[in-house]
This record gives structure tokens, C-alpha cells and sequence, in this order.
């Protein structure tokens, strides 16, 4: 098989920058190992900023995020029982998009198999050969059957387990990292979301947080220590645990009901520098990994994608100015997002061995943030996310 790009990985980074290149008129092959349910069937980021739904209306796949995705103007963080809101719309102009990753990525499979382009699912041992010439190639097995593909380029779309970034030799790339001490146990349920905006709440018994999907669905977290097991947390035992962490008032609104799916993820900060070896790429999180807490993760793939698509563009269009500045513009724009991340994560979490002096240090940077305008536009202008650049 011959393409131009071969994309490896059907998040929705893979999906999103395939659809963008066919758009351009660029051919190009999406490469997955898993089925489309098991990909449909991780649930993950809930929100995205204008940047990423103006790159998901330019791949063509806005309509039903138009209808179906429900734009918020503000968020609300909870410390000590007290709720305060933060007004993005006010203080950027800008607002965010509560639209789940499942319905992008669903939009995008739809958009991808109406495109024509070639994906191929449940590919067994993919590899990727020669990045570091001009003749780039990835290989797999299906059905029994090894398949090589020849493309001018490889996109590691592959997420961080993924077989792209582990390829490149250990001398010429430098990872970041950063590990935290517990991670979020996840609910997705039938449930009228508690409030209309999402809560991110610090407590003493760990952080919480009160998201949707859409008025009829809601997706919660709870901080949980990492040696927790999700078939030991009944649904019972969540709704009791989320109740907890809440103010009275909204937990006397909180209604409950039986879990569609519950999950538990760890936390990380994670950067892997350069992002570009010789004709091989990484965008989305096979390049970098944020803590859920800024609901950055998604949006930097898209971001990743929209610069990765450009320089291809220029690339077919006579000019290598795009793909030469690719990591550069990326790395500059996740940094960003990590701070943010990292931030927002030390701010709102129970940290084991912070003590009492580091929860102080939380309560007096509440305190700051909220009367501090500078300090809450900046927190809002990072949430609804920073422009391209
Ligand atoms: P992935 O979604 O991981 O996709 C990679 C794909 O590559 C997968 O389908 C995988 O099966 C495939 N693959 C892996 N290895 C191979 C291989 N060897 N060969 C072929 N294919 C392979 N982000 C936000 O912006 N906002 C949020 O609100 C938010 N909330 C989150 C909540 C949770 C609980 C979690 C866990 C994440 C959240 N994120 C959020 C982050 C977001 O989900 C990820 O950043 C996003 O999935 C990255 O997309 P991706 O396509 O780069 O990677
Ligand atoms: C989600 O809805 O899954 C979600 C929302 C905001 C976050 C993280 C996850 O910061």
C-alpha cells in the first residue's frame, strides 16, 4: 500500500488530523490496533475550547456538535463549602464547549468513513520503519496477513502506550515527567448533571468533580489513592463518597443513579521533546500527557494536529517551513498547557505528605485568586484556552 501520511492511532487526534488532510486533498491511511467500540468505548475529556471546535468545523464534522454541544460560560471551584464562579465569558469574551470526546470521535469515524480514506482497525503488531530516511514505511499484521504502507510521512497519533514515540532511539529524545500520588475514579451515569456549570472542588477528603455530558447525563470524579481498585467502589459507595465532598446545598440536589461506566485513571505531567524525528511526527498524547484537572488533554491534541496539518499543506504546497517548526510551535503551546495542569492539579488536590502548612498555601492561593483580577483572568484566559499561534 502507498499513501502520502500514514496515521497511526484512531483517538482523535488520528481521526482529526486524517480528516483535515483529506480536506486538503491529501491522501492518507489511519492505522489502529483497537476496534472502533473499544475506542468509542473510553470515556474521556468533556471540554473543549474554540480552538479545537474551530479545527473540528473545519474538518466538516460541526453539525451535531452545533445542536447536541452545550456551551458554558463559567466554572465554579469549591473550597470550604464555598462555591465561587468563575465568569469566563465576562472576563475573556470567550466561552468553552461541553461536548464528550466520545461524540468527536464518533463524529469523526462517521466524517471518515464518508471520505473514503482507508482505516484499519484491530492491526496487530504495527511498526514503524525508516523515519530517519526519505522513504518512511509501517508495517502490521491483519488477519494474519503482514501489510507494509510506504508514505512520505508517519503521524504517532498513538497515545502514550503508543508503539511511535517508543521507536525513536533513547539518545534522541528527552522526557519530562511527573507522576502524582493518586488518581480520579470516574462515574458516567443517566443522571441530571447536579449543577448547570461544572464544580471542581477541593476538600479535605480529596478534590471532586461535578461534569456533564448533556442535561441528561453527567460524568463525576473523585480524587481516589492509586492502589484503589474500581470493582471495590460500588455505585453506592461513590454517590456517598461525592456527597461528602460537596457543599449541603448541592448535595441535596446531587440525584444518583446506576453507573454507565467507572474507571480510574492515573495522574501525570509528561513531555517528550522534540516532537519531529527525520519523517516521523507525534501529536495528541503520544507527545505529551496533562492531569485532567485543566481539561487541557484533548484540546492539545487538536492543537498539535492543527499545526501538524499546516505544515503538510505548505509541505504539498512547495514549502517546508511548516513541518521544520512543528515541534518548536507545539512545544511552546504545551508548556503552556502543562503549567496550567500542574496548577490547577496542586491548587484543588489533597496532596498525601503536603501537610499543614502546604493546604495553608492552598487556602492563601484561593484567597489570592479571588480577589485578585489579574490572577482570575489569567486562570480564566488559560481554561478557555490561548489562541494559535
Ligand atoms: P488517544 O485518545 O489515547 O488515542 C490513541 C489511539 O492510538 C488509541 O485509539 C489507541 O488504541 C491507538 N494505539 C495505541 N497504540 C497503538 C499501536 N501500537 N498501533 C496502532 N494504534 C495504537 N482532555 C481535554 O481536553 N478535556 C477534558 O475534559 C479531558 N478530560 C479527561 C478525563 C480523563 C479521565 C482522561 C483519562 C483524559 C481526559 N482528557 C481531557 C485527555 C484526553 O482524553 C486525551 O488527551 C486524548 O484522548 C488524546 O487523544 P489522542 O488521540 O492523542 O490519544
Ligand atoms: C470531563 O467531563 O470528563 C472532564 C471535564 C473537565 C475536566 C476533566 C474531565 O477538567
Amino acid at each position: 500500500m502507498k499513501t502520502q501520511v500514514a496515521i497511526i492511532g484512531a483517538g482523535p487526534s488520528g481521526l482529526l488530523l486524517g480528516q483535515l488532510l483529506a480536506k486538503s486533498g491529501i491522501a492518507n491511511v489511519v492505522i489502529e490496533q483497537r476496534s472502533p467500540d473499544y475506542v468509542l468505548g473510553r470515556i474521556r475529556a468533556g471540554v473543549l475550547e474554540q480552538t479545537a471546535v474551530d479545527l473540528l468545523l473545519q474538518a466538516g464534522i460541526g453539525e451535531r456538535m452545533g445542536r447536541e454541544g452545550l456551551p458554558h460560560d463559567g466554572v465554579v471551584l469549591c473550597f470550604g463549602d464555598q462555591l465561587h464562579r468563575v465568569d469566563l465569558h465576562a472576563l475573556t469574551g470567550k466561552r468553552v464547549m461541553v461536548y464528550g470526546q466520545t461524540e468527536v470521535t464518533r463524529d469523526l469515524m462517521d466524517a471518515r468513513a464518508a471520505s473514503g480514506q482507508t482505516t484499519v482497525y484491530e492491526a496487530d503488531q504495527v511498526a514503524v520503519h525508516d523515519f530517519d530516511t526519505a522513504h518512511p514505511s509501517v508495517s502490521y499484521v491483519k488477519d494474519g496477513q503482514r501489510v507494509e504502507v510506504q508514505a512520505d510521512f508517519i503521524a504517532g497519533c498513538d497515545g502514550f502506550h503508543g508503539v511511535c514515540r517508543a521507536s525513536v532511539p533513547a539518545g534522541a529524545i528527552t522526557e519530562y515527567e511527573k507522576v502524582y500520588p493518586f488518581g480520579w475514579l470516574g462515574l458516567l451515569a443517566d443522571t441530571p448533571p447536579v449543577h448547570e456549570e461544572l464544580i471542581y472542588v477541593h476538600h479535605d477528603r480529596g478534590f471532586a468533580l461535578c461534569s456533564q455530558r448533556s442535561t441528561t447525563r453527567s460524568r463525576y470524579y473523585l480524587q481516589c489513592p492509586l492502589t484503589d481498585k474500581v470493582e471495590a467502589w460500588s455505585d453506592q459507595a461513590f454517590w456517598d463518597e461525592l456527597r461528602r465532598r460537596l457543599p449541603a446545598d448541592t448535595a441535596a440536589k446531587l440525584v444518583t443513579g446506576p453507573s454507565l461506566e467507572k474507571s480510574i485513571a492515573p495522574l501525570r505531567s509528561f513531555v517528550a521533546e522534540p516532537l519531529r524525528f527525520g519523517r516521523l511526527f507525534l501529536a495528541g498524547d503520544a507527545g505529551h500527557i496533562v492531569p485532567p484537572t485543566g481539561a487541557k488533554g484533548l484540546n492539545l491534541a487538536a492543537s498539535d494536529v492543527g499545526y501538524l496539518w499546516q505544515g503538510l499543506t505548505d509541505f504539498y504546497g512547495g514549502s517546508s517551513v511548516g513541518i521544520d517548526r512543528y515541534s518548536q510551535r507545539a512545544l511552546a503551546r504545551i508548556w503552556k498547557a502543562e503549567r496550567f495542569s500542574w496548577w490547577m492539579t496542586s491548587l484543588m488536590h489533597n496532596f498525601p505528605d503536603n501537610g499543614a502548612f502546604g493546604h495553608k498555601m492552598q487556602v492563601a492561593e484561593m484567597d489570592y485568586l479571588f480577589s485578585s483580577q489579574s490572577a482570575l483572568t489569567s486562570l480564566a484566559e488559560n481554561y478557555v484556552g490561548l489562541p494559535l499561534l
